[in-house]
């Protein structure tokens, strides 16, 4: 196990480029167990997480061909086994995005009920009931999610109760092959569900409305193949903005998507950044100055996201002032809280809210990362401390950044990876 050095101090300048979205290319992969044809997905992130959906579809018996320009070609038509084993879903949840595919497609699936996670429950009831509202037969036996349908789904109304991400992917893909209309209510608005929308058509779907809270799928009874160049990663953008505001820095960051990231964007301006964008880049300069706190509230986008909270707590940690953050979608997304408080922030967590006072700097300190984007947001924590800080456990942040002390490194920051 690696951990990574960081010797904070220095403020962020200089140019990255962003991957691909970690939480479209996921979906994206599953979809093509949608088509005996052959689907080549482009600007794929490299990531554990990645290395993991592939996986899966091999033990499928799904053989998909990666080339060196992180695009793969993958051909379902070789599919032997239509299960998600334990073993790959305890370590990447995303692994339940092949139930609704499977079903659709193969009339079978069986596929390990996720657990809980360092940041809630995470239950898939909703998945669960979705596609039995559709004619699924599915009943929870020996720790697996096993489902049946009879010749096609059929197409449903359905009213998500919570919005949920994958679960809308999982209904949306599912629809794609069913008889009839659905139409999801109360669906989840993400960029990634539009983007993995945005992919079935190409590949002959029906889909209207993708985008909106109100997803009509129209089933066809087969889809071909097509070729997706994967939309760029919002939280990655994201991240290594705040990293910049943090340490006082001017980063540009390019192939990205300034249009999704308006919540995030505000919250950087309201902090003193000043932010210039063009269609696929943007710039974010701090003139050298030490940012203000803010205050936020996370929720399904377009509001501000959960996924970018914890790097917010991390600049509110030096900023100037006092910053509240509320955490509305995940029950327990505060684990980094405790660790900053060791390296000298004044954080305190109410209920589902943390309170955090600014501090000068922080203090070097060996941290211990408990989930993806705890990790990036010690990360922040460590670049804007006085000395060295170890971040253990980096496995977390390898699924979800692409070589992200490269990437710190090439914006001027000290930080090394070495062995645990
Ligand atoms: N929920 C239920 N029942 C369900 C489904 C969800 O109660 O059947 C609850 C969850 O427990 C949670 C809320 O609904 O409290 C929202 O969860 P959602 O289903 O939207 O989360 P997800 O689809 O499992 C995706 C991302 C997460 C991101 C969330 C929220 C992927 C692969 N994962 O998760 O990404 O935080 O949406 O935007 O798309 C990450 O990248 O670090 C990450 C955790």
């Amino acid at each position: 196990m690696d951990k990574l050095i960081i010797k904070g101090g220095v403020s962020l300048n200089g140019e990255i480029r962003i991957a691909g979205a970690k939480n479209s290319a996921l979906p994206i992969l599953a979809a093509s167990l949608l088509t005996r044809d052959t689907v080549q997905i482009r600007n794929l992130p490299h990531l554990y997480d990645i290395t993991t959906m592939l996986e899966l579809l091999g033990c499928m018996g799904v053989e998909p061909i990666v080339d060196e320009k992180l695009s793969v070609e993958i051909n379902s038509g070789t599919i032997n086994s239509f299960s998600a084993p334990y073993e790959l879903v305890k370590t990447m949840r995303a692994s339940i995005l092949v139930l609704g595919p499977l079903l659709a497609c193969y009339g079978q699936a069986e596929v390990a009920l996720p657990g809980g996670c360092a940041i809630g429950s995470r239950p898939v009831n909703l998945h669960i009931s979705a596609l039995e509202s559709m004619g699924a037969s599915i009943r929870v036996e020996d720790g697996y999610i096993k489902a049946t349908v009879d010749g096609r789904l059929k197409g449903s109304h359905i009213f998500m109760d919570l919005v949920t991400v994958t679960g809308t992917e999982n209904v949306m893909m599912a629809a794609t092959l069913a008889d009839g209309r659905t139409v999801i209510e109360n669906a989840a608005r993400e960029p990634e569900v539009v983007d993995l929308a945005n992919c079935l058509i190409e590949m002959g779907a029906r889909i209207e409305g993708q985008g909106t809270d109100t997803v009509i799928i129209d089933g066809v009874p087969e889809l071909h193949g097509c070729s997706y160049s994967v939309m760029p990663d919002r939280i990655e953008t994201g991240t290594y903005l705040i990293a910049a505001a943090a340490t006082r820095g001017r980063v540009r960051v390019k192939d990205t998507r300034p249009d999704i990231l308006d919540a995030v964007l505000a919250k950087l301006e309201q902090a003193g950044a000043d932010i210039k964008v063009g269609k696929d880049w943007i710039e974010l300069d701090m003139h050298g100055r030490r940012p203000r706190s803010v205050s936020l509230r996370t929720a399904p986008y377009p509001a501000f996201p959960t996924d970018m909270q914890a790097q917010f707590t991390a600049l509110n940690a030096i900023a100037e002032g006092t910053g509240s953050i509320t955490e509305t979608v995940f029950e327990n997304r505060f684990m980094h809280v405790h660790e900053m408080n060791r390296m000298g922030a004044a954080i305190r967590v109410e209920g589902n809210t943390v309170i955090v006072d600014g501090v000068e700097m922080l203090k070097g300190a060996p941290v211990m990362a408990t989930d993806l984007r705890a990790s990036a947001s010690l990360i922040i924590a460590g670049l804007v401390s006085d000395n060295e800080t170890s971040v253990d456990r980096i496995y977390h942040i390898d699924r979800g950044y692409e070589c992200i002390e490269e990437k710190l490194q090439l914006l001027g920051a000290k930080i090394r990876r070495v062995p645990s």
